[in-house]
């Protein structure tokens, strides 16, 4: 799982970039500790991504600014020692990039040294490009993210689509364009209208993954708490909920609880026993 640079000089992830030349669509998750990845890698994903969204769904922050880069870390390494096949991408967290190439540079270093990723996603183009090209120049494949950036969404109803009138539209296809130019090895595509979508895929070369893109991507990505149903309240629009881990989890707690309060659990069977000399002879040994 080690980052490796191709001929043009652009550091990919092989698994992906092969799956994007045979035209199959690439699955990506997120997953953010041992047991989610070991679902995710047992349900055939191709990729998985330990997003800062851990901030809200794991952490329960109320944005992804807020989760540490040694909170996302520890999460990371939990994912990668889950994992047996799939590249692992990390996320690089709100602060921890931005400001110089170093920092963004030394940040990228960690999620590889410290947590066996196999590339870096972070958010936004304009400023980031030079980042972007920082990283990639290091040897790290880096994915780049663009429509809603969740790092900028400062309230609740900041989670709108991106890019639904000319000018935002056109922009979000420009940053696209330029993520590509920069070296990014794919592309993140957040809660943008389809057909904008489609114009960013016609113009890439590189696999664009969608998360409530609509379908002319090279890949789709969703939040493993989402698509399993962990979450509770308010479900985004492009969500297509597989299972309802909420639901039928509490009622296999509730069910426990109550064969506890009525002496039911354990039954025997859960219970360890001794061979019967034995029991003769510690009561044997109480009486003394
Ligand atoms: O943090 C995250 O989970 C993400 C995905 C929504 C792409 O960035």
């Amino acid at each position: 799982m080690t980052p490796l640079g191709n001929a043009s000089g652009v550091a990919s992830i092989p698994q992906l970039a092969a799956l994007h030349e045979r035209g199959e669509p690439i699955v990506m998750l997120t997953a953010y500790d041992y047991p989610s990845a070991r679902i995710a890698e047992a349900g055939g994903v191709d990729v998985l991504l330990v997003g800062d969204s851990a901030a809200m769904t794991v952490l329960g922050y109320a944005s992804t600014r807020e989760i540490s880069i040694d909170e996302l870390l520890m999460l990371t390494r939990a994912v990668r020692r889950a994992v047996r096949k799939v590249p692992v991408i990390g996320d690089l967290s709100y602060g921890t990039y931005e400001s110089s190439d170093e920092l963004a540079v030394a940040t990228a270093r960690r999620f590889v040294t410290e947590a066996g990723c196999a590339a870096v996603k972070l958010e936004g183009a304009g400023e980031m490009l030079p980042r972007i090209r920082a990283i990639v120049a290091a040897g790290i494949p880096v994915i780049g993210h663009v429509g809603l950036l969740p790092q900028s969404v400062l309230t609740p109803d900041g989670y709108r689509a991106r890019g639904r009138d000319v000018e935002q539209a056109l922009s979000i296809i420009t940053d696209a364009q330029a993520l590509e130019a920069a070296g990014c090895a794919a592309l993140v595509v957040e809660a943008v209208p389809a057909d904008v979508t489609a114009v960013i895929t016609e113009r890439a070369r590189i696999p664009v993954i969608g998360i409530g893109a609509g379908s002319a991507t090279g890949g789709q990505v969703l939040v493993f708490n989402d698509l399993l149903g962990f979450t509770e309240g308010h479900v985004p629009r492009f969500v297509k909920r597989y299972a309802s881990a909420h639901t039928d989890l509490v009622a296999a707690v509730r069910a426990w609880a109550t064969d506890v309060r009525a002496r039911r659990f354990p039954a025997g069977e859960q219970a360890y026993g001794i061979p019967v000399d034995v029991l003769a002879g510690l009561r044997e040994a109480l009486k003394k």
